[in-house]
């Protein structure tokens, strides 16, 4: 929570007894301050046609910083070039006070309008949002600066130093703060602050910044501006976990046409890769990404492990996507919530947990057994856990639209990758697919070639069973949700229950045995859903479903990051396995241009998006949209590394 209140009209915190911009001119202030003091409309003028330039702030507050720099942005720069701005902020304003905030400055409201359309689905943590048709990618870490910054993974170009006055809120202008900033610079990067406050001026320069105090703005007399001298020596890290060298944008190659694929995709395409998303089916999504009815649900933790982390910036982060992507037709999407119900004591106490774990306002609710009912629209044995924004999808229709504006090769199976002197070749039948840059986003099957045998993926089957609405079962009003699920009619009439989980033992027929066993779960989960569909007469062997493949790791995290030469690595890193902790330097072995986005599990709709997204990122060398030790728990490498430690390789 914010906290903020309303003085005058104008926004201000009474938490820190300060003002979010000038009561005379915030927008004059904003381009004095920060525009001009980091020469921002001379160096984006300069930039080269599809560069991209990265601003830091601390304290985003009402977003007017970032929407002066993009107006900038969008009046300087080239129109093949992107912005990046990232932005710590740890008591975010509600999408209210935002709107409020900012229809201060009518004159910048195509871009406050822009902004408002994608600043809701706000979790705790990393949130990536896209404007401009791509062309502006703003990174919101909220939680306290000095906590995220640290973690982060991006080399700014220039600095806003914002987080209200140093004697109103001198915990932000901590040295940790001005070092983290130093570390996460290119060399040269500029910063500017509206103070000129001594222990702000010494910790930038003790951090290695060259600082100049030039005339404020308005009645402030002083400001600091200056620029990175002397980088500090890089701390060790694990190479194994660094980014490669980034890659020239150029011709990338997807193999798979499934969420992941279409999503890593239209992230490369967006940012002026030519890309070829290849698919073995004669269409697009016939796999783990064709069910009739997929749901999003953010199953989570209430401790933050990798994969909350991730489960939450993915959610945000599809709902984000989706809202531009899909009509809320009942065909390919309902907007309907979910409700995770607490179907016994300990889920009942885990819920309870979650709902109290802090991890965005409106983003769940805890309702009891009659609020949970009246919600449904049908009578169910417990309350549980409201997710407002979740709902479920057509997972094709998000496959389609995703891969609209990329070349795609169907009904043809890569049998191949050869590395040659001029990039990447999948040779085969007809064309002779060459790329600087290839994706594997096949699944369980992304292990398939030499180059990435070493992924230890495990495929899972899993079966949904489609069944007839009636008049009283049509009244269910949202996702429910337990140990299996079952979705509000679609417009054609039927409802989908999932799914059953097993080994996969090579057959994807439908079998009977998984529709009773579907039919069993809904008794379970609402009796009286069960009841209204009339399901006890039902005949399992005659209702249809659908059997597919989910793509699974044993530390149920996906593979999201660059692939290695395994057998170099396994030499590179091999004496791990004497000491853990050795503080080893040797650059991974990659193959250059080659990544991996696959096995997502059980929930590939809410992290194969995310992933596609930050694998573009990656592979270009710009600001990443996940923590860094949440890149480490997805790493590709990370199997060979516990391998190596555990003396198995
Ligand atoms: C029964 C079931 C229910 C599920 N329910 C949900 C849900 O409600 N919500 C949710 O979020 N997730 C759900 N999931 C999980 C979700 O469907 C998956 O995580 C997601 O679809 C994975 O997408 P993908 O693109 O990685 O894989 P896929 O969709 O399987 O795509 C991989 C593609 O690669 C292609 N391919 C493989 N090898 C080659 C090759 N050599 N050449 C060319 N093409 C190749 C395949 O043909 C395939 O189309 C469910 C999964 C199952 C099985
Ligand atoms: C002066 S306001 C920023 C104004 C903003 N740049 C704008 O354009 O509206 C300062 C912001 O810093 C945020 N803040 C304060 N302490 C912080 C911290 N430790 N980490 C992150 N943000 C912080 C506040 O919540 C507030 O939104």
């Amino acid at each position: 929570m914010t906290g903020l209140v309303w003085v005058d009209g104008q926004p201000f915190s009474p938490l820190y007894g300060d003002v979010y911009f000038s009561r005379h001119s915030g927008i004059d202030e904003t381009r004095h301050v920060f525009l001009r003091h980091n020469r921002l409309p001379e160096r984006f003028a300069a930039l080269p046609p599809g560069g991209f330039f990265v601003i830091g702030e601390t304290g985003f507050g009402t977003g007017l910083n970032f929407l002066c720099a993009w107006q900038e942005w969008q009046r300087s720069a080239p129109a093949s070039a992107r912005l990046h701005f990232v932005s710590g902020e740890k008591h975010p304003l509600t999408a209210a006070d935002l709107e409020r905030a900012l229809a201060l400055w009518p004159e910048m409201e195509a871009f406050s309008r822009e902004l408002l359309t994608q600043y809701r689905y706000l979790a705790t943590g990393w949130n990536r949002l896209t404007l401009a048709g791509g062309q502006v990618t703003l990174t919101l870490l909220l939680g306290d600066a000095l906590e995220t910054l640290p973690r982060c993974e991006m080399a700014a170009d220039a600095w806003f130093l914002d987080g209200f006055a140093p004697a109103k809120n001198p915990a932000v202008w901590q040295p940790a703060l001005f070092q983290a900033m130093a570390r996460l610079s290119k060399p040269g990067a500029t910063f500017a602050t509206f103070t000129s406050a001594g222990d702000v001026r010494r910790g930038l320069q003790e951090a290695g910044f060259a600082v100049e105090k030039v005339p404020g703005f308005g009645r402030k007399r002083d400001m600091l501006r200056g620029k990175l001298a002397a980088p500090p020596e890089a701390a060790w890290r694990p190479p194994w976990y660094a980014p490669p060298p980034p890659v020239k944008t150029g011709t990338a190659a997807v193999i798979g046409g499934g969420i992941a694929g279409a999503s890593t995709a239209a992230a490369l395409a967006r940012r002026g890769w030519q890309v070829t998303l290849i698919e073995r089916h004669q269409e697009l999504a016939r796999e783990g990404s064709g069910n009739p009815q997929g749901i999003l649900y953010a199953k989570l933790s209430p401790h933050p492990t990798p994969l909350t982390q991730l489960t939450l910036a993915g959610y945000g982060h599809t709902l984000r996507l989706l809202d531009g992507l899909l009509p809320e037709d009942r065909a390919v999407r309902g907007a309907c919530g979910v409700l995770q119900l607490a179907y016994d004591n300990a889920e009942n106490q885990r819920l309870a947990a979650l709902a109290d774990a802090g991890y965005g306002d409106g983003l769940m609710r805890l309702l009891d057994r009659e609020q949970a009912s009246a919600l449904a629209g049908i009578d169910l044995p417990a309350g549980g856990l409201f997710f407002p924004h979740g709902g479920w999808v057509h997972p094709p229709a998000v496959v389609q639209a995703l891969a609209a504006g990329v070349r795609v090769v169907k009904g043809r199976t890569v049998t191949e990758l050869r590395r040659e002197a001029d990039g990447w070749h999948l040779p085969g039948e007809g064309e002779d697919i060459r790329a600087d840059v290839v994706v594997l986003a096949q699944a369980g099957d992304s292990g398939a070639f030499p180059a990435s045998a070493y992924l230890p993926l495990h495929k899972n089957r899993g079966q949904v069973t489609v069944v007839p609405a009636t008049d009283e079962s049509r009244r269910l009003a949202t996702v429910l949700c337990g140990e299996s699920y079952i979705t509000p009619s679609r417009s054609d009439g039927t409802h989908t229950l999932g799914a059953t989980y097993a080994p996969f033992a090579g057959d994807l027929d439908v079998t009977t045995a998984d529709c009773a066993t579907n039919l069993d779960h809904l008794k379970n989960l609402a009796p009286t859903l069960h009841a209204a569909l009339g399901a006890g007469k039902l005949d399992p062997a005659a209702l249809p479903g659908r059997a597919s493949l989910r793509a699974v790791t044993a530390d149920h995290l996906p593979v999201v990051g660059p692939a290695v030469d395994a057998a170099a690595f396994n030499t590179c890193y091999a004496r791990l396995a004497r000491d853990a902790k050795l503080k080893l330097t040797d650059t991974a072995p990659w193959l250059p241009g080659l990544y991996v986005n696959a096995a997502h599990g059980s929930r590939g709709l809410l992290t194969a998006p995310l992933a596609g997204e930050l694998l573009a990122g990656l592979i270009g060398g710009e600001p990443l949209s996940l923590p860094a030790p949440v890149l480490a728990a997805i790493h590709p490498s990370r199997f060979l590394v516990r391998d190596i430690v555990r003396g198995k390789s």
